[in-house]
């Protein structure tokens, strides 16, 4: 049986990773500053979480949500701490679109509204309510468009301000900061008159920081820059460095009601496992601080060059944006610089590496990024 060919692929088979380090089958080692599309926290096969994972694989590794699991308890302790949010509830799932999918259901339950306000350029997953506020037409089926979604400007309140004016908004969802639609991060004031419009309106906030929170932006959640507190946030991608869980944090104003959510795999015991490692990683080895401080360093050295018209980001969250297509140079950087990086669009570079980089694991791309320019 062949594979349903959806994906364009590299000619690269890894097989090993370790810290920001990936081997391919033939021995050749990489710099990773990707991390699997910003899934790759705290590095590759770290061996606290091996050692965690390998643990708990021994004792239980499944039984269903009809049973307590003192796991899902400890891990929404640690996010307590790890985030600040100390009167939210957490709900366990298994993917980025899966807690999208949630937080909107939640937000149309609690406001018994119907429309949700997105934004141009957003990218919020592929199922059937994550992708309808995804600003993609090429990603959304027929079937996927009949959701009610206004799509307005980011970084601009008056569009939000038209939107939400009927009364008839359940949620605005929004990203941290916008990953896949290039590296934009939302002003302070943005944010802060984003919220207390979505107050005003009765319009429940949904912050989106699937790509942009674990610690990536150099704060734990990236709107945490901006001083808001929204109403839903959405996690994935770093929770668990690669073990399937989506999670929401839900704000102490939303009543919960048995069955109104629910998943089998959600909170499972390896996936707790996994990011309770993670979650203990980060506190042991400050990743959090390290995303800010080696991110910055990386932004404050980028190379100069006629060819890339502007450098944005935050942390360890950073696009290059050059005036022509990247491709060549993301295909040297891979093929004779054995450097993993990402995209966004044709021009854009995009670094999302595992939170525990180092400054020489910069000063290794800087160089090589300078000699493919
Ligand atoms: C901001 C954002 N939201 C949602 C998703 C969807 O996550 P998943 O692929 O785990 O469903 C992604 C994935 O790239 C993302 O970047």
């Amino acid at each position: 049986m062949k594979l349903f060919d959806v994906y364009s692929l590299f000619d690269v088979v890894p097989v090993k990773g370790l810290g920001c380090k990936v081997w391919d089958d033939k021995g050749q080692e990489y710099l990773d500053l990707y991390g699997g599309h910003a899934v790759i926290s705290v590095g590759h096969s770290h061996p606290k979480y091996v050692a965690d994972i390998t643990d708990q694989l021994g004792k239980i590794s499944f039984y269903s949500n009809s049973v307590i699991n003192p796991l899902q308890e400890k891990l929404a302790e640690k996010i307590q701490k790890l985030s600040g949010y100390t009167d939210y509830s957490l709900f366990l799932c298994n993917s980025g679109a899966e807690s999208n999918e949630n937080a909107l259901k939640l937000a149309s339950f609690h406001t018994k509204r119907d429309k949700v306000v997105a934004f141009k350029r957003s990218f919020h997953g592929r199922t059937s309510g994550a992708v309808a506020v995804t600003d993609n037409p090429k990603i959304v089926s027929p079937f996927n468009a009949n959701h009610k979604v206004v799509f307005a400007e980011f970084n601009n309140i008056e569009s939000v301000k038209e939107a939400l004016k009927g009364d008839d908004v359940a949620a605005v969802i929004v990203e941290g900061i916008q990953g896949c639609g290039g590296i934009h991060i939302p002003t302070p004031e943005f944010f802060q008159q984003l919220s207390a419009e979505c107050k005003k309106h009765g319009t429940v906030l949904i912050l989106d920081e699937i790509q942009s929170g674990y610690g990536r932006s150099g704060k734990f959640f990236a709107h945490q820059h901006t001083g808001i507190k929204p109403d839903i946030i959405t996690m994935a991608k770093g929770i668990a460095n690669g073990f399937p869980c989506g999670a929401i944090l839900i704000s102490p104003e939303f009543e919960p009601v048995k069955g109104m959510l629910g998943t089998t795999f959600g909170g499972n015991y390896l996936a707790m496992a996994a990011a309770i490692s993670v979650a203990e990683i980060f506190e042991q080895e400050k990743l959090v601080e390290n995303a800010a401080k080696v991110g910055k360093y990386l932004l404050d050295n980028m190379p100069k060059s006629a060819k890339i018209k502007e450098v944005r980001g935050l942390g360890m969250m950073i696009g290059l944006e050059f005036n022509e297509p990247i491709k060549e140079i993301r295909t040297k950087l891979l093929f004779e610089k054995h450097i993993f990086t990402g995209v966004a669009g044709t021009n854009m570079i995009r670094l999302l590496p595992p939170l525990c980089l180092t400054i020489e694991e910069c000063d290794r791309f800087l160089k090589a990024f300078k000699e493919c320019l």
